[in-house]
């Protein structure tokens, strides 16, 4: 029984790798489609159009944890061709790339940390800790991605 659950876990493990290899660019873009949504459901809030709530806060929060500590992995060589939008500079600047991915990795690091176990508690404090998350699309954006 034991085998069977390390078997079928390597196999599960086997079948995402092969995902990621096989398909870097649509990760990459459900990645950073998860990273809209939750800078829509911020900003939502951030406007009064939706009301404001801790649990919702944080939990925008940690996709932008998430997402920037995952997003580096999915830009092997030969993928800035193809149905993208990633600038050929991501490849050629790699190193600048990497400080932009750990740039957005540390701020959403930090908006974590301010915002408790709960999340923060009110909108100036979600603002506070989300804001300098947001100077990071705009950044990485105009430097690593093309427009079409
Ligand atoms: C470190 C760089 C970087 C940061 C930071 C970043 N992005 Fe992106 N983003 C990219 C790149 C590169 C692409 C293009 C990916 C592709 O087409 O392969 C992209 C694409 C997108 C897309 C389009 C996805 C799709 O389906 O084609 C959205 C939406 C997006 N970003 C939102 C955001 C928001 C909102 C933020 C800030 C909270 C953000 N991004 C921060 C690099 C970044």
């Amino acid at each position: 029984m034991r085998k069977l659950v390390l078997g079928v876990a390597a196999l599960c493990l086997t079948g995402m790798a092969a995902m990621a290899a096989d398909d870097p660019i649509a990760i990459r873009k459900h990645i950073m489609d998860s990273v809209g949504a939750a800078a829509g459901l911020s900003g939502g809030m951030m406007k009064g159009e939706v009301p404001y709530s801790p649990a919702a806060g944080k939990s925008a929060i940690a996709t932008m944890v998430a997402a920037s500590a995952a997003y580096g992995s999915f830009f092997p060589e030969g993928t800035d061709k193809g149905d993208t939008t990633a600038s050929p500079k991501i490849w050629e600047d790699a190193a600048g790339f990497q400080k932009a991915l750990d740039k957005f990795a540390a701020d959403a690091g930090s908006a974590m940390a301010a915002s408790g176990k709960d999340g923060p508690a009110d909108l100036d404090a979600f603002k506070a800790a989300m804001g300098p998350v947001f100077d990071n699309c705009k950044a990485c954006h105009e430097a690593y991605r093309v427009k079409k």
